[in-house]
């Protein structure tokens, strides 16, 4: 099943009584070639992000700030994390349909993913997303 594949990143972090600090580095930490970051922000209560399954894109999910849940399912199962520290990553492989909810205010949500935006690679249809059996 596709949702074996995901997996938390446990980041590295050093901590300072000045602040913590955490990093990744894209081919130490990262399960794929980093091609592109976004950011999610401003996000009203209530709102949700996503709804949609990725044919070839890969991703790794982190709440820099605040919280929201990522919410993945494969078609047989359905999974909800909910990411509340800037040092956990989830990697989110291809083929799977995901959608982000339950953000608290001002939280920050940083994606890396392994393409660029390509709207050809969204499968945004869940019927049409069970029949292709990614
Ligand atoms: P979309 O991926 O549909 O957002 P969500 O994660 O909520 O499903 O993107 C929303 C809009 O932003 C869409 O018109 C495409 C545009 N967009 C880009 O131009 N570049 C990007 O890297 C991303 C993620 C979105």
């Amino acid at each position: 099943m596709k949702l074996d594949k995901v997996e938390i990143l446990d980041l590295p972090k050093i901590l300072d009584e000045r602040g913590n600090l955490s990093y990744l580095e894209g081919q130490n930490h990262i399960p794929f070639k980093i091609k592109r970051t976004y950011w999610i922000y401003d996000v009203p209560g209530g709102q949700m992000r996503g709804g949609h399954a990725y044919k070839s894109l890969h991703e790794v999910i982190i709440a820099l700030s605040g919280s929201f849940d990522v919410v993945l399912n494969d078609g047989v199962e359905e999974k909800r994390f909910h990411l509340n520290r800037s040092y956990f990553g989830l990697y989110v492989p291809n083929g799977i349909w995901r959608h982000l909810d339950n953000f608290s205010t001002n939280s920050l949500c940083l994606i890396m993913a392994s393409d660029i935006y390509d709207e050809k690679d969204y499968i945004r249809d869940f019927k049409e997303y069970q029949k292709a059996n990614l």
